[in-house]
Protein backbone atom coordinates (compact mmCIF):
# COMPACT_ATOMS: atom_id res chain seq x y z
CA UNK A 1 0.00 0.00 0.00
CA UNK A 2 1.38 3.51 -0.62
CA UNK A 3 2.72 5.48 2.49
CA UNK A 4 0.56 8.21 3.35
CA UNK A 5 2.29 11.46 5.04
CA UNK A 6 0.79 13.32 8.00
CA UNK A 7 -0.73 15.32 5.62
CA UNK A 8 -3.22 13.86 3.48
CA UNK A 9 -3.37 14.79 0.14
CA UNK A 10 -7.11 14.53 -1.00
CA UNK A 11 -9.49 16.94 1.11
CA UNK A 12 -12.91 16.98 1.78
CA UNK A 13 -14.47 18.79 -1.12
CA UNK A 14 -18.28 19.25 0.46
CA UNK A 15 -18.05 20.96 3.71
CA UNK A 16 -19.78 19.18 5.68
CA UNK A 17 -20.14 15.34 6.72
CA UNK A 18 -24.37 15.35 7.12
CA UNK A 19 -24.76 12.42 5.49
CA UNK A 20 -22.96 9.54 4.14
CA UNK A 21 -23.09 10.77 0.62
CA UNK A 22 -21.09 14.17 1.21
CA UNK A 23 -17.95 12.06 0.90
CA UNK A 24 -17.56 11.98 -2.89
CA UNK A 25 -16.29 7.94 -3.87
CA UNK A 26 -12.43 9.02 -4.56
CA UNK A 27 -12.68 10.44 -0.48
CA UNK A 28 -14.30 7.15 0.67
CA UNK A 29 -11.80 5.14 -0.88
CA UNK A 30 -9.01 7.37 0.69
CA UNK A 31 -10.26 8.29 4.02
CA UNK A 32 -10.39 4.17 4.63
CA UNK A 33 -6.61 4.30 3.24
CA UNK A 34 -5.54 6.78 6.20
CA UNK A 35 -7.55 5.42 9.05
CA UNK A 36 -5.06 2.06 8.08
CA UNK A 37 -2.32 4.93 8.55
CA UNK A 38 -3.41 6.31 11.36
CA UNK A 39 -4.00 3.09 13.26
CA UNK A 40 -0.13 1.96 11.83
CA UNK A 41 1.39 5.40 13.05
CA UNK A 42 -0.69 7.33 14.97
CA UNK A 43 2.39 9.47 16.18
CA UNK A 44 3.21 10.80 13.17
CA UNK A 45 -0.35 12.30 13.22
CA UNK A 46 0.30 13.72 16.55
CA UNK A 47 0.39 17.21 16.47
CA UNK A 48 -1.97 17.41 13.16
CA UNK A 49 -5.09 19.59 15.06
CA UNK A 50 -2.93 21.81 16.42
CA UNK A 51 -4.27 25.18 17.34
CA UNK A 52 -7.90 23.43 16.70
CA UNK A 53 -11.00 23.53 18.64
CA UNK A 54 -13.89 21.99 18.09
CA UNK A 55 -17.79 21.70 19.73
CA UNK A 56 -18.98 18.43 20.66
CA UNK A 57 -22.80 18.77 20.78
CA UNK A 58 -24.79 15.77 21.72
CA UNK A 59 -28.38 15.43 22.11
CA UNK A 60 -28.51 12.04 22.91
CA UNK A 61 -26.21 9.36 24.73
CA UNK A 62 -23.50 8.27 23.66
CA UNK A 63 -20.43 5.87 24.98
CA UNK A 64 -18.13 5.37 21.99
CA UNK A 65 -18.84 8.10 19.78
CA UNK A 66 -18.72 11.08 22.24
CA UNK A 67 -15.30 8.86 23.79
CA UNK A 68 -13.69 8.30 20.59
CA UNK A 69 -14.20 11.53 18.70
CA UNK A 70 -12.75 13.19 22.19
CA UNK A 71 -10.04 10.98 22.19
CA UNK A 72 -8.96 11.56 18.29
CA UNK A 73 -9.36 15.03 18.43
CA UNK A 74 -7.00 14.99 21.22
CA UNK A 75 -4.71 12.47 20.14
CA UNK A 76 -4.52 14.76 16.70
CA UNK A 77 -3.11 17.82 19.11
CA UNK A 78 -6.26 19.25 19.18
CA UNK A 79 -8.94 20.60 22.10
CA UNK A 80 -12.44 19.70 22.43
CA UNK A 81 -15.42 21.04 24.18
CA UNK A 82 -18.84 19.32 25.17
CA UNK A 83 -22.17 20.57 25.75
CA UNK A 84 -25.07 17.86 26.35
CA UNK A 85 -29.16 18.67 26.02
CA UNK A 86 -31.53 19.73 23.18
CA UNK A 87 -30.55 21.85 20.59
CA UNK A 88 -32.38 25.00 20.13
CA UNK A 89 -35.03 25.10 23.28
CA UNK A 90 -32.99 27.43 25.14
CA UNK A 91 -32.01 29.88 22.41
CA UNK A 92 -32.73 29.47 18.32
CA UNK A 93 -30.51 26.94 16.90
CA UNK A 94 -29.52 29.79 14.12
CA UNK A 95 -27.98 31.29 16.71
CA UNK A 96 -26.04 28.76 18.60
CA UNK A 97 -24.84 27.83 15.33
CA UNK A 98 -23.56 31.74 15.03
CA UNK A 99 -22.26 31.51 18.42
CA UNK A 100 -20.19 28.34 17.73
CA UNK A 101 -18.94 29.91 14.35
CA UNK A 102 -17.04 32.54 16.34
CA UNK A 103 -15.04 30.13 18.71
CA UNK A 104 -14.63 26.99 17.16
CA UNK A 105 -12.78 25.15 13.78
CA UNK A 106 -15.54 22.90 13.28
CA UNK A 107 -18.74 20.90 15.34
CA UNK A 108 -19.47 17.19 15.84
CA UNK A 109 -23.07 17.10 16.81
CA UNK A 110 -25.19 13.52 17.77
CA UNK A 111 -29.22 15.49 16.87
CA UNK A 112 -32.70 13.51 17.14
CA UNK A 113 -33.47 15.04 13.84
CA UNK A 114 -31.28 15.68 10.58
CA UNK A 115 -32.68 18.60 10.17
CA UNK A 116 -30.90 19.84 13.58
CA UNK A 117 -27.81 19.09 11.71
CA UNK A 118 -28.29 20.49 8.63
CA UNK A 119 -29.62 23.60 10.17
CA UNK A 120 -26.05 23.73 12.20
CA UNK A 121 -24.21 23.58 8.96
CA UNK A 122 -26.54 26.22 7.13
CA UNK A 123 -25.69 28.94 10.25
CA UNK A 124 -22.10 27.95 10.61
CA UNK A 125 -19.30 28.30 8.35
CA UNK A 126 -16.88 25.71 10.03
CA UNK A 127 -17.23 22.20 9.26
CA UNK A 128 -20.11 20.14 10.79
CA UNK A 129 -19.80 16.28 11.70
CA UNK A 130 -23.16 14.14 11.94
CA UNK A 131 -22.28 11.69 15.15
CA UNK A 132 -25.58 10.36 14.46
CA UNK A 133 -29.17 11.54 13.33
CA UNK A 134 -32.51 9.65 13.05
CA UNK A 135 -31.53 9.22 9.50
CA UNK A 136 -27.62 8.49 9.52
CA UNK A 137 -24.95 7.32 11.29
CA UNK A 138 -21.84 8.03 8.84
CA UNK A 139 -18.70 7.81 11.70
CA UNK A 140 -20.20 4.00 12.02
CA UNK A 141 -20.29 2.79 8.44
CA UNK A 142 -17.03 4.40 8.04
CA UNK A 143 -15.33 2.44 11.25
CA UNK A 144 -17.19 -0.72 10.13
CA UNK A 145 -15.93 -0.59 6.32
CA UNK A 146 -12.74 -0.18 7.81
CA UNK A 147 -13.37 -3.42 10.11
CA UNK A 148 -14.52 -5.82 6.82
CA UNK A 149 -11.51 -4.36 5.34
CA UNK A 150 -9.38 -5.79 7.96
CA UNK A 151 -10.89 -9.25 7.70
CA UNK A 152 -11.18 -9.68 4.38
CA UNK A 153 -8.36 -7.85 2.96
CA UNK A 154 -10.63 -6.05 0.55
CA UNK A 155 -14.17 -5.28 0.46
CA UNK A 156 -15.17 -5.25 -3.30
CA UNK A 157 -17.77 -8.62 -3.86
CA UNK A 158 -17.99 -9.08 -0.06
CA UNK A 159 -21.56 -9.12 0.71
CA UNK A 160 -22.75 -7.54 3.97
CA UNK A 161 -26.55 -8.46 5.55
CA UNK A 162 -28.03 -6.33 8.01
CA UNK A 163 -30.77 -8.15 10.05
CA UNK A 164 -33.16 -5.43 11.67
CA UNK A 165 -34.77 -2.18 11.32
CA UNK A 166 -34.07 -0.09 8.61
CA UNK A 167 -32.95 2.80 10.79
CA UNK A 168 -30.15 5.44 10.99
CA UNK A 169 -27.56 2.97 11.08
CA UNK A 170 -28.85 0.23 7.77
CA UNK A 171 -29.06 3.80 5.69
CA UNK A 172 -25.24 4.83 5.86
CA UNK A 173 -24.15 1.02 5.68
CA UNK A 174 -26.26 0.54 2.75
CA UNK A 175 -24.92 3.69 0.94
CA UNK A 176 -21.34 3.02 1.90
CA UNK A 177 -21.39 -0.68 1.59
CA UNK A 178 -22.45 -0.56 -2.19
CA UNK A 179 -20.52 2.46 -3.07
CA UNK A 180 -17.47 0.16 -2.14
CA UNK A 181 -18.60 -3.10 -4.19
CA UNK A 182 -20.16 -4.66 -1.47
CA UNK A 183 -23.84 -6.41 -2.53
CA UNK A 184 -25.97 -5.50 0.44
CA UNK A 185 -28.94 -7.58 2.02
CA UNK A 186 -31.14 -6.07 4.48
CA UNK A 187 -34.06 -8.07 6.23
CA UNK A 188 -36.60 -6.49 7.87
CA UNK A 189 -40.34 -6.95 9.35
CA UNK A 190 -42.79 -5.65 7.44
CA UNK A 191 -43.56 -1.94 8.87
CA UNK A 192 -39.65 -1.34 9.10
CA UNK A 193 -38.27 -0.80 5.94
CA UNK A 194 -35.83 1.70 5.05
CA UNK A 195 -36.43 5.36 4.04
CA UNK A 196 -37.24 4.79 0.34
CA UNK A 197 -36.06 8.16 -0.72
CA UNK A 198 -32.46 6.62 0.45
CA UNK A 199 -33.41 3.20 -0.89
CA UNK A 200 -33.76 4.93 -4.45
CA UNK A 201 -30.29 6.81 -3.56
CA UNK A 202 -28.96 3.28 -3.11
CA UNK A 203 -30.25 1.62 -6.03
CA UNK A 204 -28.50 4.30 -7.96
CA UNK A 205 -25.32 3.23 -6.63
CA UNK A 206 -25.95 -0.23 -7.03
CA UNK A 207 -26.24 0.39 -10.63
CA UNK A 208 -22.77 2.28 -11.08
CA UNK A 209 -20.45 -0.08 -8.66
CA UNK A 210 -22.48 -3.58 -10.06
CA UNK A 211 -22.56 -4.10 -6.67
CA UNK A 212 -26.57 -5.70 -5.84
CA UNK A 213 -28.92 -4.55 -3.34
CA UNK A 214 -31.86 -6.59 -1.85
CA UNK A 215 -34.09 -5.58 0.48
CA UNK A 216 -36.64 -8.30 1.98
CA UNK A 217 -38.78 -9.03 5.17
CA UNK A 218 -37.15 -13.07 5.04
CA UNK A 219 -34.22 -12.95 7.00
CA UNK A 220 -32.70 -16.31 5.93
CA UNK A 221 -32.36 -14.61 2.26
CA UNK A 222 -30.81 -11.81 3.53
CA UNK A 223 -27.77 -13.96 5.69
CA UNK A 224 -27.40 -16.60 3.24
CA UNK A 225 -24.07 -16.50 1.77
CA UNK A 226 -22.89 -13.24 3.48
CA UNK A 227 -19.40 -12.44 4.69
CA UNK A 228 -20.69 -10.09 7.88
CA UNK A 229 -23.99 -10.16 9.49
CA UNK A 230 -25.11 -7.00 11.22
CA UNK A 231 -27.42 -6.04 13.65
CA UNK A 232 -28.70 -3.17 16.01
CA UNK A 233 -31.22 -2.31 18.39
CA UNK A 234 -34.25 -2.53 17.65
CA UNK A 235 -35.47 0.37 19.30
CA UNK A 236 -33.63 3.16 18.54
CA UNK A 237 -33.26 5.94 20.78
CA UNK A 238 -36.26 8.26 20.87
CA UNK A 239 -38.16 5.29 20.14
CA UNK A 240 -37.91 3.69 23.65
CA UNK A 241 -42.06 3.87 24.19
CA UNK A 242 -42.37 1.83 20.90
CA UNK A 243 -40.57 -1.38 22.73
CA UNK A 244 -42.97 -3.31 23.53
CA UNK A 245 -44.47 -3.30 20.44
CA UNK A 246 -41.01 -3.28 17.96
CA UNK A 247 -39.93 -6.39 20.62
CA UNK A 248 -43.34 -8.52 19.00
CA UNK A 249 -42.60 -7.17 15.00
CA UNK A 250 -38.90 -8.24 15.09
CA UNK A 251 -38.96 -11.48 17.74
CA UNK A 252 -37.84 -13.82 14.46
CA UNK A 253 -35.19 -11.39 12.92
CA UNK A 254 -32.51 -12.49 15.95
CA UNK A 255 -29.10 -12.91 15.23
CA UNK A 256 -28.31 -16.36 16.50
CA UNK A 257 -26.82 -19.46 15.83
CA UNK A 258 -29.73 -20.83 13.29
CA UNK A 259 -29.52 -17.41 11.37
CA UNK A 260 -25.69 -17.25 11.76
CA UNK A 261 -25.28 -20.58 11.11
CA UNK A 262 -26.67 -19.52 7.13
CA UNK A 263 -24.09 -16.89 6.34
CA UNK A 264 -20.48 -18.11 5.12
CA UNK A 265 -18.50 -19.89 7.49
CA UNK A 266 -15.51 -17.53 7.97
CA UNK A 267 -18.48 -14.40 8.31
CA UNK A 268 -17.82 -12.26 11.19
CA UNK A 269 -20.75 -11.15 13.01
CA UNK A 270 -20.92 -6.85 13.89
CA UNK A 271 -22.96 -4.90 15.77
CA UNK A 272 -22.73 -1.11 15.94
CA UNK A 273 -22.86 -1.20 19.89
CA UNK A 274 -25.03 -1.08 22.73
CA UNK A 275 -26.46 -4.63 22.23
CA UNK A 276 -29.35 -6.11 23.50
CA UNK A 277 -28.10 -9.46 24.18
CA UNK A 278 -31.41 -11.76 24.19
CA UNK A 279 -32.68 -8.92 21.31
CA UNK A 280 -31.52 -8.90 18.06
CA UNK A 281 -28.60 -11.10 18.96
CA UNK A 282 -27.82 -14.14 21.35
CA UNK A 283 -25.07 -13.56 23.92
CA UNK A 284 -23.49 -16.83 22.15
CA UNK A 285 -23.09 -14.86 19.12
CA UNK A 286 -22.04 -11.53 20.84
CA UNK A 287 -19.23 -13.51 22.61
CA UNK A 288 -18.61 -15.63 19.67
CA UNK A 289 -14.79 -15.85 17.90
CA UNK A 290 -15.99 -14.06 15.20
CA UNK A 291 -17.72 -11.27 16.67
CA UNK A 292 -16.20 -8.30 15.66
CA UNK A 293 -17.52 -5.80 17.35
CA UNK A 294 -15.13 -4.43 19.71
CA UNK A 295 -12.79 -3.98 16.45
CA UNK A 296 -15.86 -1.94 15.66
CA UNK A 297 -15.45 0.17 18.18
CA UNK A 298 -12.10 0.56 18.27
CA UNK A 299 -11.41 1.49 14.69
CA UNK A 300 -14.12 4.50 15.29
CA UNK A 301 -11.45 6.40 16.81
CA UNK A 302 -9.10 5.81 13.95
CA UNK A 303 -11.49 6.45 11.00
CA UNK A 304 -13.00 9.69 12.78
CA UNK A 305 -9.34 10.58 12.76
CA UNK A 306 -9.04 10.48 9.17
CA UNK A 307 -12.21 11.99 8.63
CA UNK A 308 -10.96 14.95 10.92
CA UNK A 309 -7.74 14.75 8.80
CA UNK A 310 -9.63 15.35 6.40
CA UNK A 311 -11.91 18.20 6.75
CA UNK A 312 -9.89 20.49 8.94
N1 LIG B 1 -22.16 2.91 18.08
C1 LIG B 1 -22.33 4.09 18.68
O1 LIG B 1 -22.52 5.14 18.05
O2 LIG B 1 -22.26 4.02 20.04
P1 LIG B 1 -22.65 5.21 21.03
O3 LIG B 1 -24.13 5.43 20.92
O4 LIG B 1 -22.24 4.73 22.38
O5 LIG B 1 -21.91 6.44 20.62
N1 LIG C 1 -29.89 2.82 15.81
C1 LIG C 1 -29.28 3.13 17.08
C2 LIG C 1 -27.81 3.27 16.93
C3 LIG C 1 -27.05 3.57 18.20
C4 LIG C 1 -25.58 3.73 17.97
C5 LIG C 1 -29.91 4.40 17.63
O1 LIG C 1 -30.13 5.34 16.88
O2 LIG C 1 -30.18 4.45 18.84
Amino acid sequence: MTRLSHAPTVKMSAPDLLRDLDLADEELHYLLRLASDVKRSPREYASALAGKSIALLFEKPSLRTRLTIELAIKQLGGDSLSLEGPIGVREPLKDIARNLDRWVNGIVARVFSQTTIEGLAEWSSVPVINALSDLFHPCQALADMQTIRERFGELDGLKLAFVGDGNNVAHSLMLTALRLGMDFALGCPRGYLPNPDIVAQAEGLAAVSGASLVVTHDAAQAVSGAHAVYADVWTSMGQEQEAVIRRRAFHEYQVNDALFGLARPDAVFMHCLPAKRGEEVSDAIMECGRSVVFDQAENRLHAQKALLLMML
